[in-house]
């Protein structure tokens, strides 16, 4: 019997801490990622970057991702980590669109520079010894230079366990439609799973691109944002059920107020802090509610969980 395609939580910096990767492992995402963590900032033990490491047991299998562009750094921040935390797989990041990572070649500028990848892959294979590495790739720098297939084998070949394809160029950023296309070529190209990664906002689009290609797996990002439910409506009608309604507003709210609530006590009770790490949330969490503008108006303000429940109404 063919195995149910894996549900994986994309990786969002500043979104997918472990509250949130909880919140959507709740739901249904079968693997779950850490934002990505830069390897200078593991090798000059950051206060903030060790922070980002934090997980819950429940989080496995959980994958750390790094980024960076030096082989020796990374593989030594991989390490580091491995003794750290002891994630079950390293994922590296070879998409990352932002100039601050790309500047310094990391990110997706390693896709222009296929020696640097296959050192930076081959390296960190190595030092991670027992520990698979997997890596999150776009499909290329721009629309003239589409190369994740060759990508993908050079990191077959270094020793790369999973590749997860964001369907978009770097020049891209994040518009314009996702290239499912070219996830499909790559998942055909290497023996490795393929994860295909972007536009996946529905139950039915889920399905649709399981069916054109042959991915392992799917990636979810911004959709889980606004509704993390999307996991356990994609899993009911992987397994051949009508998909399920979206939770009443009453359920949602009663979501935002326990994330809420969830944030509060992993900023060790800075209620301020974490209400403010949480407007972000909350305005993709309202996109949709009736009276959405309003809210999202007010909610970017808020303090306390107190007055996320007066904005409600409840
Ligand atoms: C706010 C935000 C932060 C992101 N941070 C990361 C990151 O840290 N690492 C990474 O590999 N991709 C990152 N991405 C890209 C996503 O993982 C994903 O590839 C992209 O959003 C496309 O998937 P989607 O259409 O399902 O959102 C980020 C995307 C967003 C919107």
């Amino acid at each position: 019997m063919t195995p149910r395609p894996l549900l994986f939580l994309a990786p969002m910096a500043g979104v997918t801490n472990t509250v949130f990767r909880r919140l959507c492992k709740g739901f249904g995402a079968d693997v779950l990622t850490t934002e990505f963590v830069s390897a200078e900032g593991i090798l000059h033990r950051n206060e903030r970057t060790k922070r980002y490491l934090e997980f819950h047991p429940e989080e496995r299998p959980l994958g750390v991702q790094l980024f960076g562009a030096n082989p020796a750094h990374l593989a030594e921040a991989a390490r580091a980590v491995i003794d750290w935390v002891n994630p079950d797989f390293i994922d590296l990041n070879l998409g990352c669109p932002v100039n601050k990572v790309v500047c310094k070649n990391g990110g997706s500028s390693l896709l222009r520079d296929c020696p640097l990848l296959a050192s930076v892959a081959g390296t960190v294979v190595k030092a991670a010894g027992d520990v698979p590495v997997t890596a999150k790739i776009r499909i290329g720098w721009d629309a003239h230079s589409v190369n994740a297939v060759e990508v993908s084998r050079i990191l077959e070949a270094e020793g790369i366990r999973r590749i997860a394809v964001h369907g978009r160029t770097k020049a891209q950023g994040y518009s314009g439609p996702a290239d499912w296309a070219v996830i499909g070529e790559v998942a055909k190209s290497v023996s490795v799973p393929v994860i295909g990664n972007g536009d996946i906002s529905s139950a039915a689009i889920a399905l649709q691109r399981l069916q054109e290609t042959r991915v392992a797996g799917l990636m979810i990002g911004r959709a889980a944002m606004h509704h993390p439910w999307i996991f356990s409506e994609i899993r009911q009608v992987l397994a051949g059920m009508p998909c399920p309604e979206p939770p009443a507003l009453e359920q949602q709210w009663e979501l935002i107020f326990l994330h809420c609530a969830k944030e509060i006590e992993w900023w060790g009770g800075r209620e301020d802090l974490a209400m403010r790490s949480m407007r972000a949330r909350l305005m993709a969490y309202t996109r949709g509610m009736p009276g959405g503008p309003r809210l999202r108006e007010q909610l970017q303000r808020v303090e306390s969980l107190d007055q996320v429940r007066e904005i409600a109404g409840r």
